[in-house]
């Protein structure tokens, strides 16, 4: 049996696009005929969920079939004693354990805030996905970085999460992480911006060792997709009556070339 390939979506902020390609990853490989299960630890947003939710919604509403991860969520309990603690991480674990029955991946899906679930979801990360928005403000995520010489000056507590997972994985003998840091909302205009990006990511990707990779165009599509439960790659399928012009094919030329690098 092939042991399933799990991939963490993390990020230690919100809005940088998680959920979003947590759920094109998903339907990619759903499309690509893989057993797909799907986690949720961001109780407090639940966005994956939700875009599952709507999935199913809009499949019942249209009569037509889409394909469905075996989704589950797992939320930190509200009191944080030890105790309960200790619990939520048991769950955690056994849900992780079952999902592996059934999937050839598991794509984790987490809060974009530090805590014990989500510090807990990358260990179990053969693959790190940290989706940022194109702007320096949201490299500090990675390290910090002087505005002026942008020049980096230390790794960031998320780097340091990596780390801890990283040491995590070694002590038990599991496979090591892969990171990738996808840069989404490109523009097609602010080259400036692109350039100095480049040249930050970069020296960043040495300094705590990830892959950089580009990663989403930026689109406003994106919104009503969630809310319909779609993703690019449902676009002219069966049944799905929503028409975007051209856009769907350079998106789903974004997440293959993701996808690849990622399968490889
Ligand atoms: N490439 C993109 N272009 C335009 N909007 C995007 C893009 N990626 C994400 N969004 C939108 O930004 C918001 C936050 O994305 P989301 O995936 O929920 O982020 P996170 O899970 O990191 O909090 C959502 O409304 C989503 O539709
Ligand atoms: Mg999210």
């Amino acid at each position: 049996m092939i042991t399933p390939h799990i991939i963490v979506l993390g990020n230690e902020k919100g809005g940088t696009g998680k959920s979003t390609v947590a759920m094109h990853i998903i339907v990619h490989l759903l499309r690509d005929g893989k057993k797909v299960a799907s986690l949720d630890l961001d109780g407090r947003q639940g966005s994956l969920t939700k875009y599952i939710k709507n999935r199913n919604l809009y499949a019942e509403k249209h009569g037509i079939s889409l394909p469905m991860p075996e989704h589950l969520a797992v939320a930190a309990s509200s009191s944080f004693t030890e105790k309960s603690i200790a619990e939520d991480l048991k769950v955690l674990d056994s849900t992780i354990k079952d999902l592996k029955k059934i999937a050839d991946f598991i794509v984790i899906d987490t809060p974009g805030s530090d805590n014990y679930l989500m510090r807990a979801g990358h260990n179990y990360a053969d693959t790190l996905i940290t989706p940022i928005n194109e702007s320096l403000i949201d490299l500090d995520v990675l390290g910090s970085v002087d505005p002026e010489t942008q020049k980096i000056s230390s790794p960031s507590q998320y780097s340091q999460t990596v780390w801890e997972a990283r040491k995590f994985r070694a002590a038990h003998r599991l496979k090591p992480l892969r990171w990738f840091v996808v840069r989404n909302r490109l523009s097609h205009v602010d080259t400036r911006n692109r350039h100095v990006m480049d040249k930050v990511i970069n020296d960043l990707a040495k300094r705590v060792s990830f892959t950089a990779l580009p990663g989403l165009g930026e689109r406003v599509i994106y919104r009503e997709l969630f809310l319909k439960g779609l993703t690019m790659l449902d676009l002219r399928k069966a049944g799905v009556d929503m028409n975007i012009g051209l856009s769907h094919i350079a998106a789903r030329r974004e997440i293959k070339q993701l996808m690849d690098t990622i399968e490889e």
